[in-house]
């Protein structure tokens, strides 16, 4: 059973990492801050509550968020597995999620947690492009899209997340090292961290998780 979280801080490749792993597994990839975008997108009620939060950085409530998760944790496609990239962010979502494993029947079994630092998370957030449409991720230097400014999968416009900016990049690190790292020592406790360097190529990350998580 791969029942899986991803953590690390804003650029750290969770997102990067997780389209290779679910194509792998074939489990669905549960990212909050894709969902939050795509309500934001679709300007639904949730979206107009997320957009200025997001924009300027900040965690949305926890409430909210833990909401979310656990309608998308019922769904049919999570029967078997799935990988929560960006959440839990804090120790009453950690909890909330215990208890929403228990009530599905499908408790985490493995956490990720991503390290990388400062100093390349500013040079990785400053050159992320992404696509609007698709979501593909891309950065203008270490992973350029085949034609520059383009999605390779759907070849429209590529744009800057609007949290992509050095003020919004300082909150998201403070809140991260504020209320997202103890989250890691909350799975340490329970025996189910596993830290991984992030830094260099993605596929020597990337078969480093393989590795471990073919084992699962
Ligand atoms: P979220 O979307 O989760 O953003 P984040 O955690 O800040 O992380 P990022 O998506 O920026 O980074 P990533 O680790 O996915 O890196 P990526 O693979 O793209 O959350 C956004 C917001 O939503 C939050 O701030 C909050 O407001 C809200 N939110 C979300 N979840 C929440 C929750 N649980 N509770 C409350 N609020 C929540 O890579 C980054 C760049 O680096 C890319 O350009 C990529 O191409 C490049 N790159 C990746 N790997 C490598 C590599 N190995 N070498 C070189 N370049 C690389
Ligand atoms: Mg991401």
């Amino acid at each position: 059973m791969k029942n899986i979280i991803l953590m690390g801080p804003p650029g750290a490749g969770k997102g990067t990492q997780a389209t290779d792993l679910v194509e792998r597994y074939h489990i669905p990839h549960i990212s909050t801050g894709d969902m939050f975008r795509e309500a934001i997108k679709n300007k639904t009620p949730l979206g107009q509550k997320a957009e200025a939060i997001i924009a300027r950085g900040d965690l949305v409530p926890d409430d909210i968020t833990v909401g979310l998760v656990k309608e998308r944790l019922s769904q049919d496609d999570c029967a078997n597995g799935y990988l929560l990239d960006g959440f839990p962010r804090t120790i009453p979502q950690a909890e909330a999620l215990e208890e929403i494993g228990k009530e599905i029947g499908r408790p985490v079994n493995a956490v990720i947690d991503i390290s990388v630092p400062e100093e390349v998370l500013i040079d990785r957030i400053g050159g992320r492009r992404v696509c609007p449409k698709c979501g593909a991720s891309y950065h203008v230097r270490n992973m350029k899209p085949k034609v520059e400014g383009k999605c390779d999968h759907c070849g429209s416009d590529l744009i800057q997340r609007k949290d992509d900016n050095p003020e919004s990049f300082k909150v998201r690190l403070e809140n991260y090292y504020k209320q997202t790292a103890p989250v890691s020592d909350f799975y340490e406790a329970r025996k189910l961290l596993r830290r991984y360097d992030g830094q260099g190529d993605k596929t020597r990350l990337q078969k480093e998780l393989f590795a471990f998580l073919d084992t699962l």
